[in-house]
């Protein structure tokens, strides 16, 4: 690479900074604005070999790509602040900046947020966009050789990316890096595919949750285990290990359990079902984590301590004591 391209990363979460390591891996400069983030943050920046910005402005005037990983409600304050950053910046750019919207929103949201990119249009490029899957992770030394010379980044185990928009990526070798996938031209259509996509995990989970901690309350938490490992062996499994996982995210997950509820009834359709509300499944989904996450004496540790539960039935156990008023 002659002139190397530059990505910034708003903001270095461990997804962020996860897909900052990929990108430098794979030859890229990745930049981030670090003013007032935590000493941990900083650190983590650093060990991910991100240089550090001061400013919004700086990111936006050195930066060929911005890629936006933050909190779905941080999602449009987020973006407004970019466009802000880009239309007071005097410096001229030879190629239009993209701005990547990676965040967990509906396409509705995401539509908002591509309508706010309309004064800036000529220097700056939105595109919708999610992510599948958890954080890329590096092969392991000595294996994966062989897949890196077919396609870059194809040794790294790494999610999906979904894009949209009327504007493709136009560096072809950063896209297979990044793992994308390009749906077309409509904004909203990446985002929406990502809902979907999520609300089939984030689903089962909660049922689970609810499941599980029911039956603790009725005393037959081990009975509902047996009977489910004979019957559902594949989903005792999975289920079992996912709701130990849960009490650090649960806080994370609620404003995107709203995002898939809006999806669900703005574009599938279910705001018009005959019984109104009540298809909203999502709404009393994002419930069952904010019970979690605000309630239960493991989510207010887990949160602090970033720790998972120890078992499902700890997790169980917690959830029944909070709806019982036993903290
Ligand atoms: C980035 O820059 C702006 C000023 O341009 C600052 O207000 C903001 O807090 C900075 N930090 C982060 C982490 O975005």
């Amino acid at each position: 690479m002659a002139v190397q391209t530059k990505v910034g990363i708003v903001s270095v979460g461990e997804m962020g900074a996860a897909v900052a390591k990929l990108l430098v891996a794979h030859g890229y400069t990745v930049v981030t604005n670090i003013t007032g983030r935590s000493e941990y943050t900083q650190k983590r920046a650093a060990a991910a070999n991100i240089a550090l910005l001061g400013t919004d402005q700086a990111l936006v005037e050195q930066a060929d790509y911005i890629l936006s990983i933050v909190p779905p409600r941080d999602a449009l304050a987020t973006a407004k602040r970019f466009v802000a950053a880009a239309s007071t910046s005097g410096k001229s750019r030879a190629q239009p900046l993209y701005y990547l919207d990676l965040n967990a929103v509906s396409p509705g949201r995401a539509k908002i947020i591509a309508a706010e990119f309309e004064p800036v249009a000529s220097s700056v490029r939105f595109v919708d966009g999610g992510i599948i899957g958890g954080p890329p992770k590096a092969p392991e030394a000595g294996i994966g050789s062989a897949a890196a010379s077919s396609e870059p980044g194809a040794d790294w185990k790494r999610p999906s990316i979904p894009l949209s928009g009327p504007h493709p990526l136009p560096d072809e070798h950063l896209a297979k890096v990044l793992n994308t996938r390009y749906l077309g031209s409509n904004v909203g259509a990446a985002s929406g595919l990502k809902c979907c996509f999520a609300s089939m995990i984030k689903g089962l989970i909660a049922l689970s949750l609810q499941s599980f901690s029911t039956a603790e309350s009725l005393g037959v938490y081990d009975e509902l285990q047996i009977a489910l490992k004979h019957f559902q062996p594949h989903i005792q499994q999975s289920t079992t290990r996912m709701v130990t996982e849960i009490p650090p995210k649960a806080g994370r997950w609620v404003e995107e359990m709203h995002e898939i509820g809006r999806c669900f009834g703005e574009d599938g359709g279910w705001n018009n079902a005959k019984g109104g509300d009540g298809a909203n499944v999502y709404e009393r989904i994002a419930e069952v984590y904010r019970t979690i996450a605000d309630d239960t004496v493991l989510g207010k540790e887990r949160q602090e301590h970033r720790v998972r539960g120890k078992t499902s039935e700890d997790v169980s156990i917690a959830l029944s004591d909070a709806l019982h008023g036993k903290e």
